[in-house]
């Protein structure tokens, strides 16, 4: 079994606290990604699961094993940085070849163990070359397989495709996630790139100073964000406070300004509270100043290709950004905001 458990871990540096009683469960196979801005205690939490130091407090469990004070060898865990650290003066082959050697593989079993290994990473062809006739994303791949050749239980990965460009990178994720699923492995991913921890993930945790601030599948990170740090971390939103209260059957929030805006149902049983709401930029549209909805100016068109990115000085208070969508608007018309109340979201 290789289902991960952490319960109520915390690891105090000092006085400083890394991580703060984080309590988290990977089961068998699963992809979880740890997403976090650089020091929320990414890298602490997943050198904590690979007993690369031990938590101040909490248990830590693959299974039913208790694995909280084993050392690291022991745990069977394979790990990958974002410094891929290959040995230069070995070949790929000797490379992926090493974590066998040192757990004294025989050599047949290693021949076929790596010409596997360098099959799933589609490497089969460069089994000879140095590490420095490699491509990043190469060498990339090449720690990969190293990682994975010799059967982990669990697969640890901290930022592993950081150093690589924006199109590799969006490969080597897609091969990265076949691989996962197809060895069924179970596996901590973390990432500060939220559309890495979106696209990839069975379910994302978002840390921020230690702790968690929710954990949740891709789809309720995203649209159901539990606070505004995490509707702000993954994706712009847009922010509006307000007074909610329901108007003839349609809900409404009352801002600032004493402007009545749409949105949905409220949390709470209550009327007239005072709640914050967000508002993802791609649910919101622009239409013609005669039409209805706060008014506004546009600030701002970030050409993206197939479409555009607006950004709109309005009424509603603040600058807000409207898109990606195909249509189009020149710095400076007036244009009014619309948006519909099922995709407003309560924070
Ligand atoms: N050995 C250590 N001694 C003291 N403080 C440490 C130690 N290791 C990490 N920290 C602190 O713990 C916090 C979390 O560090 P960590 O490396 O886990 O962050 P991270 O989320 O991985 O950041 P990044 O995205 O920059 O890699 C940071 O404030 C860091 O300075
Ligand atoms: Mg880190």
């Amino acid at each position: 079994m290789s289902e991960i458990s952490l319960s109520g871990i915390s690891k105090f540096y000092g006085t400083f606290c890394a991580v703060r009683n984080v309590d988290l469960k990977v089961a068998q196979g699963e992809l979880v990604t740890i997403l976090g801005p650089s020091g929320s205690g990414k890298s602490t939490l997943l050198g904590l699961i690979a007993g690369l130091t031990t938590p101040s407090e909490g248990i830590i469990s693959f299974g039913s094993r208790d694995v909280t004070h084993l050392p690291s060898r022991e745990r069977n865990v394979g790990l990958v940085f974002q410094s891929y650290a290959l040995f230069p003066h070995m070949t790929v082959f000797q490379n992926i070849a090493f974590p066998l050697k040192v757990r004294n593989y025989a050599t047949l079993q290693i021949q076929a163990a790596v010409t596997k290994a360098l099959q799933s990473v589609r490497l089969e062809h460069l089994s000879d070359r140095k590490p420095s006739q490699l491509s990043g994303g190469q060498q990339q791949r090449v720690a990969l397989a190293r990682g994975f050749v010799f059967e982990p239980d669990i697969l640890l990965l901290d930022e592993p495709l950081g150093a690589l460009d924006r199109k590799l990178r969006e490969e080597v994720q897609v091969e990265l996630r076949d691989l996962q699923r197809n060895l069924g492995i179970t596996t901590v991913l973390v990432t500060h790139d939220q559309e890495e921890a979106l696209s990839m993930s069975d379910r994302v945790m978002v840390l921020d100073q230690g702790e968690i601030r929710q954990i949740g599948t891709p789809e309720e990170v995203y649209l159901k964000p539990a606070n505004s740090f995490v509707a702000g971390f993954l994706g712009t939103a847009n922010v509006l406070s307000g007074t909610v209260r329901n108007l003839g059957g349609d809900w409404t929030m009352r801002l600032a300004k004493g402007l009545e805006v749409p949105c949905g149902p409220p949390p709470g049983p209550d009327q007239d509270v005072h709640c914050t709401m967000i508002i993802r930029p791609e649910n919101l549209r622009l239409c013609s100043p005669d039409g209805h909805g706060p008014t506004g100016q546009v600030r701002d068109a970030i050409y993206l290709g197939q479409t555009t990115k607006h950004v709109v000085e309005s009424e509603i208070g603040l600058i807000v950004s409207v898109g990606p969508s195909h249509e189009r608007r020149s710095v400076g018309e007036n244009v009014k905001l619309t948006w519909n109340r099922a995709a407003t979201w309560f924070v």
